[in-house]
C-alpha cells in the first residue's frame, strides 16, 4: 500500500512537471485551452481502447489522434514486430530500395481499389497530400486543384493552401495559388468549378475536421464521372477514413469508386510509427519516370515504419476490423437516436459511418463543453477542428460493446449537464479547482 501511495505521489509530481514544462517550452495557450476542456492530462498507460492519465484516471479514448490507432493503442503484436525489426533495420536510406519498402508497396497495390498501384512514401498525411498535388500538377501540367468547403488535408505547404479554414491559411499567405473550394456534396458546384486549367479534384470521403460530413455514394460516383469526362484527376484523402474506420478497408469502397490518387497515413503506422503513403495509378507513372527524384523525404517510408505498417495491415485483415467498426457503429447509431430524442434542445443530428461519428450540436460552445463533461465521465473526445459545434467520436476499432455502452451513458450524462448549465440549473463548467467524481469506463 505504501509503495502504491509513493508511486501515485511520484506520478502526480511527474505530471505536474511535464505540464509546467510543456507550457513553458511548447505551447502555453494550447495547454490552457485543454485545461478548460477538462483535458489537462498527461498520457500514461495505453491499452486497446483505453488510456490512463499518469495519475491513474482511465479514459475510453475516442480521440485516438484522429483515427491513428485503429488496431488499438500499443497493440502488442505491432510492438513485437517493431522490436524484432530493430534487430535488423533502422530508417534506411530513402533513395535506396529495401525489402520492407518493396513489400509494403506491393501490399498497398494489392489492397487498394481500382488501378492504384504505385507508392510514394511519406511521414505524415500532409506530406502525402502535398505529393498527391505535386503529382497531379506535374502529370497534367495544370495548376488547378479544387477542394471543398471545410475540408482538411494537413498543415504542410500545398495541403495547407487547399484546406477550408481561413484561420489556418491566412497567417501564412501568400500560399500556393491555383486552389479553389466549393461546397461539399454538391456535384453541380464542383462541375461548374472545373476549368481547362484544373489538374485535380481532392476530397475526403468523409470530412473529418470539417464536422463528419459523409460524401453520398452518388456524389462519389458523380465525381468519378465528372473527372473522366473532363480529363481531371480524382484524389481521395483517406488519411482519417482509411484502414477499416468506416466499415470497409477504404471509405471509397462504399460507393464502389476508385480515385487516381489516394493518400493514406495515421493508422497505417499502427499507432506506433509515423508513416504515410501516396498511391497512384500506373498511368501517372509517366511523370515519375521522367522525374524520378522530384520528391524526397528522408524519413518517408522508413524501413522500421514499413515493417510496422505491414504488421498493422496483417492485423486489420486477419481481425476483419471493418466488421467491428460496422457493428459498434450501428450500436452508436441506435444510442444516438435515443439521445437525439432525449436531448433535442442541443443535439441536432448525428452523422458518420462505422466508427467515424459526429454529433451536431446547436452551437459552437457545445463542442468544448461536451469535451469537458465527457472527460469528467471517463471519455476522451474532441470537437472537430474546423467545426467546433460537432463532437467527434473516433475510438479504436477494437472497442467492445460494453465500452460503447459506457460512452453512450457518458454522452447522456454530459448532455444533461450541458442542458442544466444552459437552463441555469447548474453553474457553467469551470474546471479550476473542481474535480467531479468520475465513472469507471466499462471494458
Ligand atoms: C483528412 C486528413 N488529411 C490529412 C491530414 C494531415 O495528416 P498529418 O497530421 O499526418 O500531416 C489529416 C490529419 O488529421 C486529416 O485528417
Amino acid at each position: 500500500m505504501e509503495d502504491e501511495a509513493a508511486l501515485s505521489e511520484n506520478n502526480a509530481a511527474v505530471k505536474a512537471q511535464a505540464l509546467a514544462d510543456y507550457s513553458e517550452y511548447c505551447n502555453p495557450m494550447k495547454l490552457r485551452t485543454l485545461k478548460h476542456a477538462g483535458l489537462e492530462i498527461i498520457e500514461g498507460r495505453r491499452e486497446g481502447a483505453l488510456m490512463w492519465d499518469l495519475e491513474g484516471q482511465c479514459y475510453i479514448d475516442c480521440i485516438t489522434a484522429a483515427g491513428s490507432m485503429n488496431v488499438g493503442r500499443r497493440n502488442p503484436e505491432v510492438i513485437a514486430a517493431l522490436k524484432d525489426a530493430l534487430d535488423d533495420y533502422d530508417i534506411g536510406v530513402f533513395l535506396l530500395g529495401s525489402k520492407p519498402k518493396a513489400d509494403l508497396a506491393k501490399k498497398l497495390a494489392e489492397i487498394t481499389p481500382g488501378g492504384l498501384k504505385m507508392t510514394m512514401f511519406a511521414v505524415g498525411g500532409g506530406e502525402a497530400n502535398d505529393y498527391a498535388i505535386k503529382l497531379a500538377r506535374g502529370y497534367t501540367r495544370k495548376p488547378g486543384i479544387i477542394t471543398t468547403t471545410l475540408c482538411y488535408h494537413g498543415h504542410t505547404g500545398l495541403a495547407l493552401a487547399g484546406i477550408g479554414r481561413d484561420a489556418f491559411r491566412k497567417p501564412f499567405e501568400p500560399l500556393s495559388p491555383g486552389f479553389s473550394r466549393v461546397p461539399f456534396n454538391d456535384l453541380e458546384a464542383m462541375a461548374a468549378a472545373v476549368t481547362d486549367q484544373t489538374a485535380a479534384i481532392m476530397i475526403e470521403p468523409i470530412q473529418g475536421e470539417g464536422g463528419i460530413h459523409v460524401a453520398s455514394d452518388d456524389y462519389m460516383r458523380g465525381l468519378r464521372e465528372l473527372c473522366d469526362e473532363r480529363g481531371v484527376l480524382l484524389i481521395f484523402d483517406e488519411v482519417q477514413t482509411g484502414w477499416c474506420r468506416t466499415g470497409k478497408m477504404f471509405a471509397c469502397e462504399h460507393a464502389g469508386v476508385a480515385p487516381d490518387i489516394m493518400t493514406l497515413a495515421k493508422s497505417i503506422g499502427g499507432g506506433i510509427y509515423p508513416i504515410a503513403a501516396t498511391i497512384y495509378t500506373e498511368e501517372l507513372n509517366e511523370f515519375v519516370i521522367a522525374h524520378p527524384f522530384v520528391h524526397l523525404s528522408t524519413f518517408g517510408g522508413a524501413d522500421l515504419g514499413c515493417v510496422v505498417a505491414l504488421k498493422a495491415i496483417e492485423i486489420m485483415e486477419r481481425e476483419k476490423l471493418w466488421e467491428n467498426a460496422s457493428a459498434r457503429g450501428a450500436q452508436f447509431e441506435v444510442g444516438f437516436n435515443e439521445l437525439k430524442e432525449k436531448h433535442s434542445e442541443i443535439l441536432l443530428e448525428h452523422r458518420g459511418r462505422g466508427l467515424m461519428r459526429g454529433l451536431q450540436f446547436t452551437n459552437d460552445s457545445h463542442g468544448p463543453r461536451m469535451t469537458y463533461q465527457l472527460a469528467q465521465h471517463g471519455v476522451m473526445a474532441l470537437y472537430t477542428g474546423n467545426e467546433p459545434s460537432v463532437m467527434r467520436l473516433m475510438p479504436s476499432l477494437v472497442i467492445s460493446e460494453a465500452q460503447v455502452a459506457t460512452v453512450l451513458e457518458a454522452l447522456d450524462a454530459s448532455m444533461q449537464a450541458v442542458k442544466d448549465q444552459d437552463s441555469g440549473a447548474a453553474a457553467p463548467s469551470d474546471d479550476a479547482g473542481r474535480k467531479k467524481k468520475r465513472r469507471r469506463p466499462g471494458r
